[in-house]
């Protein structure tokens, strides 16, 4: 299955910033954990970045076209307030799985809101890297 993974603002700076909420990995380490987890699972995944909505909104524009059977996103704090992305999102006709690294709930009033999180199949949250993990376990039931 070949799977497009998304993250959005501020995960640039996973391993520096509030270490205390997300943990030390950066974002690189994820990826080289997911990537190491999954081998010879047969995934082929890519993964990418942006502080930018738009250069998201476009990846998931190109992504059937691409071959992408599947989506793992991370909006970060888009998910609380861009409607586009979650049109977007809808538009890609794949399996979508939404991750977060903490457990929004138990956190400002503010990230209760979810914007984003009803386009995807479903949404894990608060198990910081393993919520990747487990998204790419959902996916392997599939493929
Ligand atoms: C996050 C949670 C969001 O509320 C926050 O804005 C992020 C990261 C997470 O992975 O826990 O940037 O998506």
């Amino acid at each position: 299955m070949k799977v497009l993974v998304l993250g959005g603002p501020n995960l640039n700076l996973l391993g520096k910033r509030e270490p205390e909420v997300y943990g030390s990995d950066s974002l690189a380490d994820i990826e080289s954990f997911i990537e190491e987890s999954f081998k010879d699972k047969g995934f082929s995944m890519q993964w990418h970045q942006s502080n930018s909505e738009s250069d998201l909104i476009d990846l998931i524009h190109e992504a059937e076209e691409k071959g992408f059977q599947a989506i793992v996103i991370n909006p970060a704090g888009l998910t609380h307030t861009s409607v586009s992305l979650h049109d977007a999102l809808k538009a890609f006709p794949g399996k979508k799985v939404e991750v977060h690294l903490s457990n929004t709930y138990k956190r400002e009033e503010f990230r209760k809101v979810k914007i984003t999180s009803g386009a995807s199949d479903g949404v894990i949250e608060g198990f910081g890297k393993n919520s990747y993990a487990l998204a790419f376990t959902y996916l392997l039931q599939l493929s």
